[in-house]
């Protein structure tokens, strides 16, 4: 399996942080933030990487990371976002890439407490199909929301204003190479994006979504608040823990 992290986007949320540098470069407690997806996709055991980035600060990225020694690889794979398309907009980018291999995307934004090592192999031995992972949160509707029908996902309601779960489908996901099939389907939503939560419904309708919960913290890093609580839960626990 192929690992690809999605790290661009302007971070206006983040502003002015976000004004001289890409989101995904500011620090989380001691390290710039996209160590973190880095480090939890390499503990994952997923050592071919492409990172997708855009922006005016891409360059940044491997001035930063160069061919990543100092996470033991010997290579990084790099491509560039134009414009500001959305998450799944970004993973198109990735189809040459993944080149019909499984792949596991993680949202560079995304912080973990635990290895997701367990859901990789779960992934791996899952014949087609897609797999997310979820989490419960206080405020689910900052997120994609799973409905349930018993232990059945039925489908994922994108930010509701009220949700009908308290999970978050958190921005690590599995899919197989019909994803990029998928996106080439999608339309545009209300914000003028390609959405995932789409392309994880396409999955849901056709039966063909596992998912599993997450061990440990999740969070993403996006805002001033989550930004902080980042850093403070990386502070007492370390991030990626086996
Ligand atoms: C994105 C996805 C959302 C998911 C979240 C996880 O939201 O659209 O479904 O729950 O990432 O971090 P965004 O941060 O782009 O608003």
């Amino acid at each position: 399996m192929k690992g690809v992290i999605l790290a661009g986007g302007t971070g206006s949320r983040l502003f002015p942080l976000t004004k001289i540098t890409n989101k995904h470069l500011l620090p989380v407690f001691d390290k710039p933030m996209i160590y973190y997806p880095l480090e939890c996709l390499i503990k994952a055991g997923i050592l071919d990487i492409l990172i997708v980035t855009g922006g005016r600060h891409a360059g940044d990225f491997l001035k930063l990371l160069g061919n990543g020694k100092e996470f033991g690889l010997k290579h990084i794979n790099y491509t560039y976002q134009e414009g500001e398309g959305g998450i799944a907009e970004a993973l198109s980018l990735a189809e040459y890439f993944a080149a019909g291999e499984k792949i596991c995307v993680v949202l560079g934004d995304n912080l973990v407490e635990k290895n997701i090592r367990k859901a990789a192999r779960e992934f791996d031995a899952q014949p087609t199909g897609a797999k997310i992972l979820l989490k419960k949160v206080p405020d689910p509707e900052r997120f994609g929301v799973p409905v349930f029908d018993g232990d059945r996902i039925v489908k994922i309601e994108e930010k509701p204003k009220h949700p009908k779960s308290p999970y978050a489908v958190t921005g690590i996901y599995f899919y197989d190479p019909q994803v990029f099939e998928i996106i080439k389907t999608l339309k545009p939503s209300e914000r003028g994006e390609l959405e995932i939560t789409d392309v994880n419904n396409w999955y849901i309708k056709r039966g063909e979504m596992t998912w599993s919960e997450l061990d440990g913290w999740w969070t993403d890093a996006g805002t001033f608040e989550s930004l902080l609580k980042a850093s403070n839960l990386v502070a007492r626990t370390g991030a990626n823990n086996s």
